[in-house]
């Protein structure tokens, strides 16, 4: 069997079809798939039936899957293995989280766009959201391709931008979506780091934006200026026509290119449905500044 490839825009997200995640995966198909995930940045798996082994051994395809510690863990168990982040309205005993807990509004940080570790000082390469329970209305996930709205920049815009390094870090999307309770321990693990601005993809030779709401500072950039240009980059890159909005369903897989893309979640109403996601997050081989060939700066 060979995969179907359904594309959503000519090459932007596509649906994958004629696979099944759970059997090991043909070479050719893991291959067709790879091809796919390069080019469309964003694919969607439908109808899968994933436990987390499955889930996991899939992830592992495309490099070293991130354990998730953000939160401590000692203030906070996990509902789920370690190996995935859990993107429910969930606590640890699977009831849906109180109106003012500490989880709900460290989440609330996932309806800012942002790329998934790119605080790490060895950002993500790509995440596998896997969808168990939806709601109703709302909860969508929304993604945007940084390629296409790099391509769209004017030339002078794409020399001012070469070389410039930001940085990333998780407290300050956290202080942007009102969460300023990190503890010592919290805030030591998880410092500022150096990724670059413009980056370039090696499987397709393509530029790309790498911008978030984590970014804080540019080296080298007055912090007025700064802040305005990375406010200005993320609304450039969210303009409607770089935009997919994918509606999930039941036993969903969606993959994305964290190296090039941004996505959001929508509201929903979190104290009344339940909806239960887990995601594998595959890191990336090395810092962005090194892979640029850039200087990371102390
Ligand atoms: C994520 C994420 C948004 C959503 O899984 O990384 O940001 O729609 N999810 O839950
Ligand atoms: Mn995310």
């Amino acid at each position: 069997m060979t995969i179907t490839l359904s594309p959503i825009t000519s090459a932007f997200a596509a649906e994958v079809g004629d696979v099944d995640l759970a059997q090991p995966i043909a070479a050719d198909d893991l291959a067709a798939i790879k091809q796919a995930f390069w080019k469309y940045a964003v694919l969607i798996f439908p109808d899968q039936q994933l436990d987390a082994d499955r889930h996991y051994d899939f992830a592992r395809q495309f490099g070293p899957v991130e354990v998730d510690r953000v939160l401590d863990t000692s203030l906070h168990p996990h509902r789920i293995d370690p190996k995935f982040a859990d993107i429910s309205n969930l606590d640890a005993q699977g009831r849906i989280w109180g109106e003012s807990s500490r989880q709900r509004m460290y989440k609330a940080g996932n309806k800012l766009w942002h790329t998934d570790s790119s605080f790490k000082y060895t950002p993500g390469l790509c995440s596998l959201l896997y969808a168990r329970t939806v709601v109703p209305i709302g909860g969508h996930t929304e993604f945007a391709d940084q390629r296409a709205a790099y391509d769209a920049l004017p030339d002078d815009a794409k020399r001012k931008l070469e070389g410039l390094v930001a940085e990333h870090c998780i407290a300050h999307s956290r202080r942007r979506s009102g969460f300023h309770e990190f503890t010592d321990d919290e805030a030591k693990r998880l410092p500022p780091v150096p990724q670059a601005l413009v980056r370039t993809l090696p499987e397709s030779g393509r530029k790309t934006l790498y911008v978030a709401s984590h970014i804080g500072r540019i080296f080298g950039m007055p912090q007025a200026e700064a802040t305005v240009l990375i406010d200005q980059l993320i609304a450039h890159v969210t303009q409607r026509q770089f935009v997919y909005t994918h509606r999930w369903r039941p036993n969903d897989l969606v993959m994305w290119d964290n190296r090039c893309t941004l996505h959001r979640g929508t509201d929903f109403d979190d104290l009344r449905w339940v909806r239960d996601m887990r995601r594998a997050t595959v890191s990336d081989h090395a810092n962005s500044c090194i892979q640029e060939g850039l200087a990371v700066p102390v």
